[in-house]
């Protein structure tokens, strides 16, 4: 696997957040989960919404046994070791008038990559999921309209790789990315694919 490398200048921990599967267990501390939570609730949102909601569960909950259980089996495997799970979940219409607000998987989204930025800070391994149970997940907590679910996440204190199954344990590394020329058009959208 290349190393990371920046074609541009950008913040050390944009390129430094990854998002480990290895986690030893142990727990994560309240303190380390509300920051966690605090950052995310710095995020930008249309209109200030703020949409994102977060049910998360310790290990050892029933709830978190709940969670675990909507996981697809390949998720499974890794989150075993999940100090904390959680379902993101986006209020569909503005608070302020009850309007549809298109963008709020979007501002969800935001949200979640301060969280995942703000882990990283901690040294804690997060990871997102959408390998899951979506309806079983409205269904076992109750989840209503106009709220809708986005993701899974999982956070833990960073374990030993070697200890993780395959075919995890292989890809249990930080990713690539294409590069800006990909994904930024100047004057016309020409996309390669
Ligand atoms: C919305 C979302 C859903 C994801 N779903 C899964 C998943 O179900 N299982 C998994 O192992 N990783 C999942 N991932 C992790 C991505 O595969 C990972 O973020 C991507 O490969 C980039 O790697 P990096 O986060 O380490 O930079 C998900 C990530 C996001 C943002």
């Amino acid at each position: 696997m290349a190393e990371r490398a920046a074609e541009y200048p950008v913040m050390p921990a944009i390129i430094g957040r990854w998002s480990q599967r290895a986690m030893s267990g142990a727990a994560v501390s309240e303190a380390e989960l509300m920051s966690l939570f605090e950052a995310a609730r710095w995020a930008p949102s249309s209109y200030n919404g703020q949409p994102w909601r977060y049910i998360y569960a310790h290990k050892g909950s029933a709830a978190w046994n709940a969670m675990f259980d909507l996981l697809d089996p390949i998720n499974k495997l890794w989150c075993t070791n999940a100090a904390v799970l959680m379902i993101l979940v986006a209020r569909t219409q503005f608070e302020h008038n009850e309007k549809h607000d298109r963008s709020h998987a979007l501002n969800a989204g935001a949200s979640w990559q301060n969280l995942a930025l703000q882990g990283h800070a901690l040294g804690l391994a997060v990871r997102g999921m959408q390998d899951f149970d979506y309806v079983r997940a409205v269904e076992s907590f109750n989840i209503r309209e106009p709220y809708a679910v986005q993701m899974m996440i999982a956070v833990g204190q960073p374990g030993d790789r070697a200890l993780l199954p395959e075919p995890l344990r292989s890809k249990d590394s930080p990713t690539l990315r294409k590069p800006v020329a990909a994904i930024a058009f100047e004057n016309a959208f020409t996309p390669d694919n």
